[in-house]
């Protein structure tokens, strides 16, 4: 590479950070716009996105109920511990299908709309059309700390999960002032379902926003390694990297893996400025320093 910088939505500013409080903004401004009083995050225990979203409808004066795939653990991960002090309340489907949350999730909102209350229901990983504003948006601050840095082309680094994010960076991309190639690094789906996801949701994002142009092209390469929610020794190696040249928190389902892949590539002879997006995962960044140290 010829240089290589970071954007830090580590430090977005808000709870622990990470992408997820770019893509609230807009979905908790939505439920407010559209008169609910409760907000429903879907996700597991460790969710970065229910952790977040918990906070967010707090202090928005909104009550959050999450629903999470599985059992309650015995090991408290800081993300469930931080829902259940935010006073949101937690449900378990008691099925260990990621999917389990989403039937379980609109029965509660029948539930609630019943009770004379009002639900709105964000998707797993905040993967909608209007969660991924806060993307488009992302990347044309990123675009104009370009122009300042007098980069005249770059690569976005991003991980994918739900799709989201980089959707977002694709619906916004056309208006960069700066060339920009977007990749993703796909943690959890294959490289199609992946690539299928980002195009929709990126498409929808255009839409709602009226955009004329069609989102920017991504590449999707593949980041599962041993699988989702499972380290590698790869990403271990990223991790320390990242703590040793940055002092940079990395945790093992996103951002190390993410990082572990451009390693890979820059190997491989990928060249210019590259940008890694730095997505958060800090809390469970924090369990993997800690549990590696026998602490
Ligand atoms: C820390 C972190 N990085 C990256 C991602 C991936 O973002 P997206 O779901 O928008 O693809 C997520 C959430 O899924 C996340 O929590």
């Amino acid at each position: 590479l010829e240089r290589l910088f970071v954007k830090r939505d580590d430090l977005t500013g808000f709870s622990l950070g990470g992408n997820k409080v770019r893509k609230l903004e807009y979905l908790i401004g939505d439920a407010m716009a559209s008169g609910c009083d409760t907000v429903l995050a879907l996700g597991g225990p460790k969710s970065n996105m229910c952790q977040t979203t918990a906070e967010a409808a707090r202090v928005a004066g909104l009550a959050c109920e999450v629903v999470l795939y599985g059992d309650p653990p015995q090991d408290v991960p800081v993300n469930l511990a931080l829902i259940r002090t935010s006073g949101a309340h937690c449900h378990f489907t008691g099925d260990n299908r990621r999917s389990s949350v989403d039937d379980v999730a609109t029965g509660r909102a029948r539930q609630l709309a019943r009770a004379g209350r009002s639900a709105y229901v964000i998707p797993r990983g905040g993967a909608s059309a209007v969660g991924a504003v806060g993307y488009h948006d992302a990347v044309l601050e990123l675009a104009n700390q370009l122009v300042h840095a007098r980069v005249d082309s770059a690569t976005v680094f991003v991980g994918v999960g739900s799709g989201g994010t980089l959707a977002g960076l694709a619906a916004g991309a056309t208006q960069s002032d700066v060339p920009l190639r977007l990749m993703g690094a796909s943690v959890s789906r294959t490289v199609g379902e992946g690539a299928m996801q980002v195009e929709r949701i990126a498409a929808e994002c255009a839409a709602l926003l009226d955009l004329k142009a069609t989102p920017a092209l991504t590449e999707i390469v593949d980041a599962r390694g041993p699988g989702y929610g499972k380290a590698s020794a790869e990403a271990a190696t990223a991790r320390d990297l990242g703590r040793a040249s940055e002092a940079m928190i990395l945790d093992p389902v996103y951002t190390a893996k993410t990082l572990a892949a451009l390693t890979r590539l820059a190997r491989q002879g990928l060249d210019g400025t590259v940008v890694f997006w730095h997505t958060g995962g800090i809390g469970a960044g924090i369990e993997w320093a800690v549990r590696e140290a026998g602490v």
